[in-house]
């Protein structure tokens, strides 16, 4: 959609979405920094806060990271995926506030400047115990740093989809060069369990929700779809759409969204224009079929968003035959009218 879009109705969510998030950062570093003071009585309050920034960016990184591969395994955590961005620059915000306390702790009483200093005071790269872990802490934050100034809308239209989305898989760079930083930092100069447990435990996490996603994305491109007449292919039964809902089928690595509604069945691309959310896991509002990432709203039978937005995604053929919804899968044109399948009333009565 153009620049200035604004996504409908859900400013209320939004609000619950970042209050929640910032009391969240408020009650952790409270938390942290209160029970430090009673578990580290000889640390200082610097050292606390370093800490306490330090854990909570990693803590939200692993979040983030865990986000999207939930809401492709279960609808019910799309509501987390809604703002992520703003759930990205806090990250940022609060690794910047670490980075930069540490930088003051750690390299501001030389005679260099420090900047220079955290490059050039510790250069022993061949020793695991004694790795300059400081500088990947800070390519993570500069990988930080970039995804949350391009966060805008701004920054995807104008730098392209294709070229935005490969710049926020950057993210994984952060985390590798992140898990390398505490590894080779702060579990090298001191032993301490519970962060080597919860790193670990947030490795597997991240690692093994990607692997579920992947897989469970396998599945749908794997299931057989069986051709009708006329080059068409059998989708499901009728009653296996929910109304305002969608059944995704993938047929030859193209993955289209089947959407019943008011007694007619249309399909479009299941790819939003957006940044590619899966609009067939999101719902039909107010006659628009609307993505479940951040709510761009298209048109079901025309794969075009409603003036005055201009945004269009490509259609595709449907026809009912018997109890069988079934597809065509020769895309048309994004924002190409094609008439809908009517279900017929009977039909509509019995499935209701
Ligand atoms: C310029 C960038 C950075 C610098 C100079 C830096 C520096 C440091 C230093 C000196 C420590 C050891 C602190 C201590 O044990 O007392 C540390 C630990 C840590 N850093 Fe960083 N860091 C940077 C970026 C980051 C980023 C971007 C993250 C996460 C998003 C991060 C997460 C952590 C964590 C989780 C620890 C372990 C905290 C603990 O000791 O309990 N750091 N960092
Ligand atoms: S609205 Fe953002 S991906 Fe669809």
């Amino acid at each position: 959609m153009s620049v200035q879009y604004q996504a409908v109705g859900w400013n209320r969510q939004k609000k619950i979405y970042d209050s929640v998030l910032v009391a969240g950062v408020v009650s952790y570093l409270a938390i942290f920094t209160g029970a430090g003071f009673f578990i580290y009585p000889t640390a200082t309050a610097e050292a606390l806060l370093i800490r306490a920034f330090g854990t909570l960016a990693l803590l939200l990184v692993h979040i983030t990271l865990c986000i999207g591969p939930l809401c492709r395994l279960d609808r019910r955590f799309l509501p987390l995926l809604y703002n992520r961005r703003h759930l990205g620059v806090t990250t940022f915000l609060v690794a910047v506030v670490h980075g930069v306390f540490s930088i003051v702790q750690f390299h501001a009483l030389g005679d260099v400047s420090p900047m220079v200093s955290l490059f050039i005071s510790n250069t022993r790269y061949n020793s695991l115990a004694n790795f300059p872990f400081q500088i990947l802490g800070f390519f993570a934050l500069l990988i930080l740093f970039v995804m949350a100034a391009t966060s805008h809308d701004f920054w995807l239209h104008n730098l392209s989809a294709p070229v935005w989305k490969r710049i926020h898989m950057m993210v994984y760079v952060a985390y590798a060069l992140l898990v390398a930083h505490v590894l080779l930092g702060a579990l090298q100069s001191d032993t301490n369990v519970a962060l080597a447990v919860l790193l670990g435990l947030g490795l597997l996490a991240v690692s093994v929700l990607h692997m579920l996603a992947a897989a469970n994305e396998r599945r749908i491109d794997n299931l057989k779809t069986r051709a009708a007449a006329e080059g068409f292919v059998e989708v499901c039964d009728v009653a296996g759409i929910p109304e305002n809902r969608a059944t995704v089928i993938s047929v030859e690595g193209e993955r289209i969204a089947v959407f019943r509604y008011d007694g007619k069945v249309s399909a479009v691309s299941n790819v939003c224009r957006h940044q590619n959310g899966p609009l067939g896991e999101g719902r039909i509002i107010d006659g628009c079929i609307t993505c479940p990432w951040h709510g761009y709203q298209y048109l079901p039978d025309s794969g075009a968003s409603p003036p005055p937005f201009t945004d269009k995604v490509p259609t595709f053929r449907t026809r009912i035959v018997g109890d069988k919804v079934l597809v065509h899968p020769c895309p048309h044109a994004p924002g190409t009218r094609l008439e809908p399948a009517l279900i017929e009333s009977s039909w509509v009565r019995a499935i209701q």
